[in-house]
């Protein structure tokens, strides 16, 4: 045999279906075998050691007392004096040929604002400059139970990477541990175990999802990563509908995106039950695994990031997935609404009518603004069969909120004040900050449609964040606690911060979390 023929068969047989991807054709990607970089292990100790990389945390200009000998406090002290450094919160000193060390990094937390948000970022931070350090890296500073836990979950948050298809210049794995020096090694390591590693892990997922090219990632393959990322975690429960479902059910406002895609749409829930009976509240994100606009096409540049589209349901999934593996106590249902939106030659049409599950007709006007279409049929169904307590949506929604709040909140919308209290504490506490916008009883009125009960898009634009939060609102009923967050202003980070390497966040994940560990 010929062999060029030869070696193409045998490309062809490596490209094996992985996670049910067999329609991967032509692509050459396998992502079952292209795995991302190691990341190093998170553990404890009460003591740090004498040489490697030792990141000390610094409220001020003062080397925190025992976290390194009496020499080597010294030598610190006079670095310090010489390069002014005094400890504040996001400023760092890198030294280099003090006691044993490869590297001593001073990360300032400063002494203002919350002690445990400093913490983690000056971790995360402190990840993302040592990202390529081959030694061992220690984290000091006076560190209890609770700050030494934060401190390894910023250093998880910040050293995320996602390397898998990279094949020339991949930097070598940092495979050494980073070590968290605390006087609680034992509470640390339970709350670490019991707790924040499965949030780690939730935020990996979700930055995993939104991160994979969307020739990877589409409704069918979605479900399965988040399939295989639960395993056999117990107390879940996973549906998924397929098109057919959706169909007799009626939900042809979801059903309805997807139509121009060859990828079929998916509904998934994720149901996690940490409380015995009580009505769970419950979490439906926006998963649009493309959003090239379908026929109202969008313009090229920057398209590509509408591979993140799905980030809303991203984030739930990995949200679930901590309060699973932690075992919390709260009964959550997580919703994933996955379609494809393209402009394929069965694409629904801008002035299409469709009508949804609830019945409520809709007027798509624009098939861009296809996210509160699949959102109308997901919020319908988890209302009708899982009588939810609480209903929160999460949506990379409208261009209009990034323009409005940018990267520092997520735009908050809700009818119910202490659900919106809920949220924007959990926002406060993990630094995932939301910002309360307006639900004016106008919008409703422009939304009118002149044939069916609501029209997706207002022409002219106006409030186009909250005529989004308003479409989505319509179809939830006024006496359920509902609350609708739109992040498609901090999904994507252009560049890096303390806990967010560049590239997709994550955001969210960790504001659901605490948000459900708090609700009642
Ligand atoms: N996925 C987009 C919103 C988006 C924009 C997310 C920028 C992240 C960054 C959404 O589906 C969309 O296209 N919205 C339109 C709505 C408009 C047609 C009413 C928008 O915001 O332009
Ligand atoms: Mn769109
Ligand atoms: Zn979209």
């Amino acid at each position: 045999m010929h062999r060029s023929l030869m070696a193409l068969m045998l490309a062809t047989a490596a490209i094996t279906p992985a996670f049910g991807q067999s329609s991967i054709v032509g692509s050459g990607i396998n992502p079952s075998a292209a795995q991302n970089s190691d990341v190093r292990p998170i553990t404890f100790a009460a003591t740090a050691p004498a040489n490697g990389a030792l990141v000390i945390l610094m409220r001020d200009a003062n080397v925190p007392a025992s976290s390194v000998d009496a020499a080597t406090a010294q030598a610190l002290v006079a670095a310090i004096t010489a390069a002014k450094f005094e400890g504040k919160e996001g400023s760092s000193l890198s030294l280099r040929g003090i006691g044993g060390y490869s590297r001593i990094l001073l990360s300032g937390t400063g002494q203002e604002g919350d002690r445990l948000a400093n913490i983690r970022n000056a971790a995360g931070k402190a990840a993302q400059d040592l990202r390529d350090e081959a030694q061992p890296v220690a984290i000091t500073g006076g560190l209890d139970a609770n700050a030494a836990t934060t401190a390894a979950l910023g250093y998880a948050l910040g050293q995320y990477r996602f390397d898998r298809y990279k094949t020339v210049d991949k930097k070598a794995p940092p495979v050494n541990p980073v070590v968290i020096v605390t006087n609680d090694n034992a509470g640390a390591q339970s709350l670490w175990q019991t707790r924040h590693a499965a949030l780690a892990e939730g935020v990996a997922l979700s930055r995993d999802l939104a991160t994979e090219p969307a020739n990877v990632i589409y409704p069918e393959t979605f479900v399965d990563r988040v399939r295989a990322a639960f395993g056999t975690t117990a107390n879940v429960k996973i549906e998924v509908l397929d098109e057919p479902a959706m169909r007799k059910l009626g939900m042809g406002s979801l059903v309805g995106v997807g139509q121009g895609s060859r990828r079929p749409s998916r509904l998934l829930l994720v149901e996690y039950r940490g409380a015995g009976d009580g009505a769970p509240l419950a979490f439906v994100g926006k998963g649009i695994t493309f959003d090239s606009g379908g026929m109202s096409l969008k313009p090229g540049a920057g398209m590509w990031e509408m591979k993140a589209d799905m980030s809303g349901a991203a984030n739930i999934m990995g949200a679930m997935l901590s309060l699973a593996k932690s075992k919390a106590s709260v009964n959550v249902v997580g919703v994933a609404a996955l379609s494809e939106n393209m402009p394929g030659g069965n694409a629904q049409r801008p002035g299409d009518v469709v009508r949804t599950m609830s019945g409520k007709t809709i007027e798509v006007l624009n098939t861009d603004a296809e996210g509160r279409l699949v959102m109308a049929d997901a919020n319908e169904y988890v209302i009708a069969s899982r009588k939810p307590a609480a209903l929160v949506n999460m949506a990379t929604l409208t261009g209009s909120i990034v323009g409005a709040l940018n990267d520092e909140y997520a735009g908050l919308f809700s009818r119910d004040d202490r659900l919106a209290a809920a949220i924007t504490a959990a926002g406060t506490t993990t630094g995932e900050e939301v910002w309360r916008m307006p639900l004016h009883k106008n919008y409703l009125d422009d939304m009118k449609s002149d044939i069916a009960d609501i029209k997706n898009v207002v022409e002219g634009g106006g409030p186009g964040a909250g005529l989004g939060a308003t479409f989505v609102g319509f179809f939830v009923g006024k006496d359920l606690p509902w609350a609708h967050l739109d992040i498609a202003g901090v999904n994507w980070a252009d560049k890096s911060g303390p806990v967010t390497p560049k590239g997709a966040s994550g955001w969210g994940v960790r504001l659901l979390d605490e948000m459900a560990r708090n609700w009642r």
